[in-house]
């Protein structure tokens, strides 16, 4: 058969190259699903409509669930798109007199448009899933280690001691956040663009509301130029991705460092690990070392779509079928990204002795020091700061002694007449005490850290109800839209 879209305009047919440069068949497989769906639901509302009739409406819908079973690879994959080479398909199973009605009030540019927002947001809603679960393994393995010292670090400096549980609750209130950014995004992702048909919209009476709601999208588009042009829903998608990355990255960057025999905080399961092939004895964080690099990737797919939207004019312009590989690369390897991550944190083995030894290793309780003069000897505190810097100069390990004769050539006076005791030094000098003091709001004392555990354990199950909720809407939306496509077929058979 001749090629249905070129047919009447167009006289000479495009080369091999021509093809390969122009079409988006590859990137389409993303979209075949949709595509089927969106074609299902404009034929139900145009026998509804009275544009088609009903025995048209009935064939065309028993051929789009065949092509739907043959699968994508049936279809032909000459044409330049998946819409044009599905519609071709439809019309060789039921006939162009038939067939050929479908395309009635409707462009690929709200087509195209329905059917990425419909994708996308399944992706989206997956990705929270695999959030959560990633945050359920930060927050599990920190419920682990809420007594489990190590050094906080500043400048990948010792800075103070802290707990493991501190440090995976800080990575976990990160992708608590970014999971809340991908919900956002999917409230402006799950917007109907179809019936806007190629801008201005159509003279057809098509009911929009009604494709809407069979599509399970929670609003419509308002305008029809901007429904057709817009891609700012993928730009926020994959901004919201490459956050996530960037907070996958941190944290890979971490576990590369902690498994390295200088810091030996953690072993990553042999899983998730790689060997040398020259080296036997090689045991290398590979997973890590590819999250860290992927989200070179994800950053990269953000960049193309912000220089490929910029400037566009209103409204399709072929530009735009540049877009949507960006984000489906986007999309990939960030839950890729998501699921790894997960695994790794969840099976990894934390080595605490050697994390607690580490904790007091260049004088990280400092600090507490400093606070003690101040609550017991009354001294500023930048006094006391310098006294203790001073004193840094030593071993970390200042006795009252010392603290005395530095105090006395800094202040004039000895602290322990202002009240401090061997005892106190003492204390501020134990990590563990550091810690317990640490019990304000956020904070790794073991009962702060239990309770934001429980409280964020609890927000997570808020999380995953609400991704629920919106998985619920959606396939509800599907069985009604299949309930409504398989009585019209049926009459067909
Ligand atoms: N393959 C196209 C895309 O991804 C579909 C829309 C084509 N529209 C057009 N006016 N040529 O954007």
């Amino acid at each position: 058969m001749s090629d249905i879209l070129r047919r009447g305009r167009l006289s000479s047919t495009p080369d091999e190259d021509m093809i390969n440069f122009t079409s988006s068949m590859s990137a389409d497989k993303w979209i075949f699903e949709a595509d089927v769906l969106v074609d299902m639901a404009h034929t139900v509302m145009l026998h509804e409509q009275g544009i088609i009739k009903e025995k048209d409406c009935s064939k065309i819908l028993s051929g789009l669930l065949k092509i739907r079973e043959e699968g994508i690879e049936e279809l032909d994959h000459s044409y330049e798109d998946i819409h044009i080479s599905l519609e071709s398909r439809l019309i060789d199973i039921v006939g162009e007199d038939t067939g050929g009605r479908m395309h009635s009030g409707r462009s690929r540019n709200d087509e195209v448009a329905t059917c990425i927002r419909i994708r996308l947001r399944d992706e989206l809603l997956s990705l929270t899933e695999e959030l959560s679960e990633l945050r359920k393994a930060l927050l599990v393995r920190a419920s682990e280690n809420t007594e489990t010292l190590m050094p906080g670090f500043t400048h990948l400096q010792h800075a103070q001691p802290t707990t493991f549980a501190h440090h995976l609750v800080a990575h976990s209130d990160a992708i608590g956040r970014d999971t809340e950014r991908i919900i956002d995004a999917f409230s402006r992702v799950n917007k109907c663009p179809l019936g806007s048909a190629a801008f201005a919209s159509t003279g057809f009476n098509l009911d929009r509301e009604r494709t809407r709601s069979l599509l399970g999208f929670d609003d419509l588009l308002g305008n029809s130029m901007d429904a057709v042009s817009t891609r700012d829903f993928l730009i926020e998608s994959a901004s919201a991705m490459a956050n996530i990355m960037i907070n996958l990255s941190k944290m890979a960057e971490e576990i590369i460092i902690w498994s390295s025999s200088e810091f030996s905080f953690v072993e990553l399961d042999d899983m998730y690990a790689s060997t040398s092939s020259i080296m036997p004895q090689k045991k290398n964080p590979d997973s890590a070392e590819l999250v860290r690099g992927k989200t070179g990737t994800v950053i990269g797919s953000l960049m193309a779509l912000l220089s490929l939207c910029k400037g566009l004019p209103l409204s399709y312009n072929r530009d735009l079928q540049e877009a949507t590989p960006n984000m489906w690369r986007a999309v990939e390897t960030t839950r890729g990204a998501v699921r790894i991550t997960k695994g790794m944190i969840a099976t990894m083995k934390v080595n605490t002795e050697s994390m607690a030894e580490k904790s007091v290793l260049g004088f990280t309780t400092a600090t507490e020091l400093a606070d003690t003069l101040v609550r017991t000897a009354g001294i500023p505190f930048r006094t006391a700061h310098q006294i203790v810097g001073v004193l840094a100069r030593g071993n970390g390990k200042p006795i009252l002694a010392e603290i005395d004769a530095v105090a006395s050539s800094v202040l004039g006076e000895s602290l322990s007449s202002r009240g401090l005791t061997e005892v106190m030094v003492k204390e501020a000098l134990d990590p563990v005490l550091n810690i317990n003091k640490r019990n304000i709001t956020g904070g790794p004392a073991p009962d702060e850290i239990r309770r934001a555990i429980k409280i964020r354990l609890e927000e997570l199950e808020g999380m995953q109800a609400t991704i629920e909720g919106l998985n619920n809407g959606i396939e509800n939306s599907m069985k009604v839209l299949f309930g409504v496509v398989e009585s019209y077929a049926g009459k067909d058979a």
